[in-house]
């Protein structure tokens, strides 16, 4: 039955229903699982209050802040923040990005200090994301697993200097071979999954060497969840987690993040690998697969065009769910804010705190620092690092 909703003023008394129907109704208006399935204004009821009904006034609630606030269904906090940075080559250097303004490049003096600052704003993680010289690159990534490598000597200088940081390394070959694909390419421009696979599991096992509390494939090869797990457990790094950027899509919002690492790919796309935008239902089909496969936390990138998938699996498992709120999520609100155009602070709590509001415990940000600083109540305004 389709049951029609007046809202109604009292003195008018319209009696549609039963005042008693009315109670009845909307005590059912209330107890209906709010859910997408179930959206509760197509068929709920609610007649016009009698003299003698009460008048439901949800503007209650709102009325001071401190209600506002013992009502508020998500708290954004700095131990949900996951701190994306940019390592490179050298000394005493800082290199801000141009589409990504506030973000740097650092070489690994620089960066050890910065680390030490967002540690003690409380941000309780970084992930790395490495600079490689061209002349590093080949066409199979095998820098990526170099025990001297970039990533590893990070990895165990922040060990020493900012111990209680937990690091997150970043497994893919896309920073370290010289067409930019996240996997090896055969003579056709094929991206061939399982020689793929064989180098993630070398760069994981050697991340894990160096100290790397957390691996974190963000190549959307299949399996490669498997295959590290067991190298892991094998080479007997039995507690390294596995962060699966599970549904990972192929999305133009990577741009920055691609002129950060000057690691476009230089022919084709990445559309046979990273998912298509239009799937919802794959998303999850993929998150099975890393979870069956031994994955700790499951991602969903990018975040912001993305909320409906990062319900969905939060819905679907009980294991920690993250976003990336990529970087060009992180340009635009940089780009609006710089022409005066929004209220970059207030911009950034709400889309951080619309993330978490759809399902993400966990949200990889590169505003991690300006959030850390405006939570504690002394930003600064303006640009970081
Ligand atoms: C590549 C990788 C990308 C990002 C993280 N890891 C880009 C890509 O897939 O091309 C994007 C992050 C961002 O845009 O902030 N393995």
């Amino acid at each position: 039955m389709k049951r029609v909703i007046i809202f109604g003023d009292i003195s008018r008394k319209q009696k549609i229903l039963h005042e008693n129907d009315y109670h009845y109704f909307v005590k059912q208006l209330l107890l209906i699982p709010m859910s997408s399935e179930n959206p509760a204004s197509s068929n709920t009821v609610l007649t016009a209050p009698t003299a003698t009904t009460p008048i439901h006034r949800p503007r209650r609630l709102r009325r001071t802040a401190t209600l506002r606030r013992m009502v508020q269904e998500t708290i954004l906090s700095v131990d949900d923040l996951i701190y994306p940075m940019f390592v490179m080559e050298g000394e005493e250097q800082k290199i801000e990005i141009t589409s990504m303004p506030g973000c740097y490049r650092y070489t690994l003096d620089l960066l050890l200090k910065e680390i030490a600052e967002v540690s003690r704003l409380g941000v309780g993680a970084v992930a790395l994301f490495p600079v490689i010289p061209e002349a590093k690159k080949d066409d199979t990534g095998s820098e990526s697993y170099n025990p001297e490598g970039l990533v590893q000597q990070t990895v165990k200088a922040i060990k020493e200097v900012v111990p209680d940081i937990l690091v997150i390394t970043d497994v893919a070959l896309d920073p370290f071979t010289t067409h930019g694909h996240d996997g090896i390419v055969d003579e056709n421009g094929v991206i061939l999954n399982d020689p793929t696979v064989e180098v993630l599991v070398k760069m994981a096992v050697s991340q894990a060497a160096a100290g790397s509390d957390m691996v974190a494939p963000s190549d959307m090869m299949d399996g490669r969840v498997g295959a590290i797990r067991h190298a892991l457990d094998a080479a007997g790094y039995i507690d390294v987690r596995i962060l699966a950027y599970s549904a990972k899509y192929a999305s133009a919002y990577y741009g920055p993040f691609r002129d950060a690492l000057d690691s476009a790919p230089k022919f084709g796309d990445k559309k046979t690998y990273q998912m298509d935008a239009a799937n919802s239902r794959e998303a999850i089909k993929e998150v099975v697969l890393d979870i069956a496969e031994g994955a700790d936390i499951v991602m969903v990138k990018p975040a912001l065009a993305y909320l409906d998938i990062i319900n969905k699996v939060k819905n679907y498992t009980n294991l920690p769910v993250a976003a990336y709120n990529v970087s060009g999520e992180y340009a635009m609100i940089k780009a609006a804010a710089q022409n005066g155009w929004i209220d970059e602070k207030k911009v950034i709590l709400e889309t951080l705190t619309s993330m978490k509001r759809a399902g993400a415990d966990l949200i990889l940000t590169y505003f991690a620092k300006e959030v850390a600083l405006i939570l504690a109540g002394r930003s600064s305004g303006g640009c970081f690092g």
